[in-house]
Order: structure tokens, then sequence, then C-alpha cells
């Protein structure tokens, strides 16, 4: 038998299992209703105009779309990006040469982790904040700082302060992470205000800030609001996006927008990483784009989950017992649900599970260990009906463990 524990790295010893990766798997039974994981609604996937452009894609390009493609992606989806992004209000910093083309926006987490993290590092991250993402910078064995989070997302406020402190301490501070709209999990959205003001904390103290944004254009009852980067006119927001929710995750196609400097050593990572992202993706999506089908897409894809949100809100107001906190998303896939601090959610998940209904606790999280009696609930993935029937039965868990505990 090999030994392998002699021969991993250090750092392979310090990652970690992903706890939604494990919830994924126990949720794979037909019966359990999940509303753990972060998957888009298989029904919203263009499955027949997608049958058409592979068709046209493989007549048209099929020779460089089945061909290793170049580091930072194809040409016409960098530009097809650099437009959208400029109509977005990017108006600076965000041509084609500052998109790359990414598989996945996780790869572009775990590049920005790999380019500017030595092992102790700080990175400031919400509390909660995507676990993809607290996963990809603990892999660089940095030191990961929550900032507590309001309504309006980050508290920029504690973050200015926390940063003081940890400067003052001789701390490497490096980069803030935000998903500043439509947060998962928390589903919040920060303001215009807010934004500006983190961008004056970042220039201060010269740290980056890592804009996620996979949930922007899932609008349900709120204007556009522009993204961090609409704001930046120094280059030091890195911006990243994804046709995950707005097309189909199994393309494995995101994007990350960067200053010349930081993009090449993104472009030096990627090589390293996967040599290019698959061509033929690329195509299709840019193919996509090009039909205009993709905005119209997009407002199909909100009118199926704006019912699916207002289910889970109504569901829950009339199954869930009293005291529960849980404001109304207005945006993105997940409901953040904080119970009566007496409920662990992670002890509370097998009961749950017992009533084929899933989750995904709070402390996974949370970097702090906190999050303790809050709960991540998907809306887009289930159907109307397994929406109001999983609510039901995690009322009468969440009923059941109140009983228990206020006896
Ligand atoms: C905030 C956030 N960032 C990044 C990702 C990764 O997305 P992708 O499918 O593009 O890798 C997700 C996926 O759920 C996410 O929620």
């Amino acid at each position: 038998m090999v030994n392998f524990d002699q021969l991993y790295s250090d750092r392979a010893g310090k990652m970690r299992k992903s706890e939604i990766r494990e919830l994924l798997k126990v949720t794979q039974d037909p019966e359990i209703i999940s509303f753990a994981g972060g998957l888009p609604n298989p029904l919203s996937f263009p499955i027949q105009d997608l049958k058409i452009i592979v068709q046209n894609v493989l007549n048209n390009h099929g020779k460089v779309a089945l061909q290793y493609g170049a580091t930072q992606g194809i040409n016409e989806l960098r530009e097809a990006i650099a437009e959208r992004s400029h109509k977005e209000g990017m108006t600076s910093g965000a041509s084609a040469e500052n998109v790359m083309i990414t598989s996945g926006s996780q790869q572009a987490l775990d590049a920005v982790g790999k380019i500017f993290l030595n092992p102790g590092d700080i990175a400031l991250v919400g509390l909660p904040s995507y676990l993809g993402g607290i996963n990809a910078f603990r892999s660089y064995e940095a030191n990961l700082v929550g900032i507590p989070l309001d309504k309006e997302g980050m508290q920029v406020d504690l973050l200015e302060e926390k940063i003081k402190e940890l400067i003052a301490q001789d701390m490497s501070v490096k980069f803030i992470y935000t998903i500043p709209t439509f947060q998962n999990p928390a589903g919040t959205v920060m303001p215009e205000s807010r934004r500006k003001k983190l961008i004056d904390v970042a220039h201060e103290y010269n740290l980056v800030i890592i804009e996620d944004d996979p949930y922007g254009k899932l609008r349900y009852d709120i204007p556009a609001i522009k993204p961090i980067k609409a704001f930046d006119d120094e280059g030091r927001v890195i911006y990243m996006s994804t046709f995950s929710k707005i097309l189909a995750p199994g393309l494995r196609l995101a994007w990350i927008i960067a200053p010349d400097d930081v993009m090449r050593k993104l472009a030096l990572c990627k090589q390293a990483q996967d040599l290019c992202t698959a061509p033929f993706s690329q195509y299709i999506a840019h193919e996509f784009m090009k039909s205009g089908s993709m905005d119209l897409h997009i407002m199909k894809i909100c009118e199926m989950y704006k019912p699916k949100r207002d289910i889970m809100m109504h569901s829950m107001k009339k199954y869930f017992p009293e005291g529960y906190i849980c404001n109304k998303p207005k945006g993105g896939m997940f409901a953040w649900v904080t119970l009566p601090e007496q409920i662990d959610t992670e002890a509370m998940f097998l009961d749950a599970f017992k009533e084929k209904v899933a989750y995904v606790h709070g402390k996974a999280f949370c970097v702090d260990g906190g999050g303790g009696s809050s709960m991540r609930l998907n809306f887009s993935y289930s159907t109307n009906e397994q929406l109001d029937t999983g609510m039901k039965r995690l009322g009468a868990v969440i009923e059941r463990k109140m009983k228990v505990l206020c006896r």
C-alpha cells in the first residue's frame, strides 16, 4: 500500500472537504427536496436553441472550435463581453484585452488566490460568503478574515476598522472579496454609495477588490445597479462573472476583467491550470450572444425564478414558526434564513434529511465559525410544487426542534 500521507504537500493536508459537495451527494436521492445546491433550473437551459447553435458552430468553426485555443479566450467572445460590460457602466479598463475567458468563475477565484496570496496573507471576505471562494483562497493557505454583512451587504465601516487593526498588527492584507449584487448566500445588494466607499477604502490601504458577480442579471424587483467596477478609475477592481447562471453551468464558461498588469499574471496562471478554456464552449456562447437571444433568455429565467422566490417566501410565512428572520431577496437564487439562536442548523440537518428536505447550514459560509442558527435555501432548482412541499417539511422540522428546545 502506498503511504500517500507521507507524500502529500502541506498544502494538500490543509485542504478541506467542500461541505456543499458532500451535501449534494446525499441529496441525489430523488425523494429529497433539495434547497441545498446552487443549481439553476434545468428547464431554463435553452436546449432547442443550443441544438441549432452547436450545428452552426461545427459547420462554420469546427476546425478552430475543436482545436486548442488562445489562453485568454477567443477574440469574438472577449469583444462581445467587453461591449456588454461597457453598456453596464464599465467604461474604463474593460476592453477585450482586459477580458479573459475562464473555465467557470471558480477557476478565476482560484487564479486570483494563486497570484495574490502567500501563506498567511489576509483575504477579507463577507460574513457569510461564498464557500467556493473561501475554499479557493484557503487552498493557498491564506488567513481569511470575515466582515459582517447587514441588509446592504458588507459593512464598509467595519471593514475599514478591521483593516486598520490588521495593519497595526503588521499583517499583510491583500484583497477584499465581495459579491455585491444578490450575494451568495445572503441575497443582499450593496447600494451605490457603499460601492463607492468600498473603492475609497481599498484605495486608502492599497488593496485589490475582487468583485464576483454571477447573479447581477437575475433581478426580480429592482432596477439594474452598476457593478463596483463601474466606479473604478484606477484599475483596482478585478471583476468576474459567469455564463453558469444565465446560460448553462455545463459549458463551464466565465470571464474575468482585470487591468493589463494583472491580466499578464492571470494568463501565466491559466497556462498552468488548463492552457485555455474549451473553445467549443466559447463558440457556443458567442453564437448565442450574437443571435441576440441573451437578453431575452435572461428575461425568461427571471420570469421563471421570480414566482419561485415568491412561493418560497410565502410558504415560509405559512409553515415556519414565528421567530425566524429572512429578508426577501430581490434577485439571485438564495434566501438566507436565521432561526432563533438556540437552534443549531448543522445539527438540525439530520432531522431535515429524515423528512426528505435539505439545505446548507449557515456555519459553512462563515469563516469565523458563526452562522450557527442560519441556513441557505435555494429557490431556483425545485419545481413550484416541491418548493411548497419542501418548505412545509422544513417548517415542521423547525417547529419540532423549537418545541424540544423551549421545553
Ligand atoms: C458567488 C459565486 N461565485 C462563483 C461561482 C462559481 O461559478 P462557476 O459555475 O462560473 O464556476 C458561484 C457558483 O455558484 C457563486 O455562487
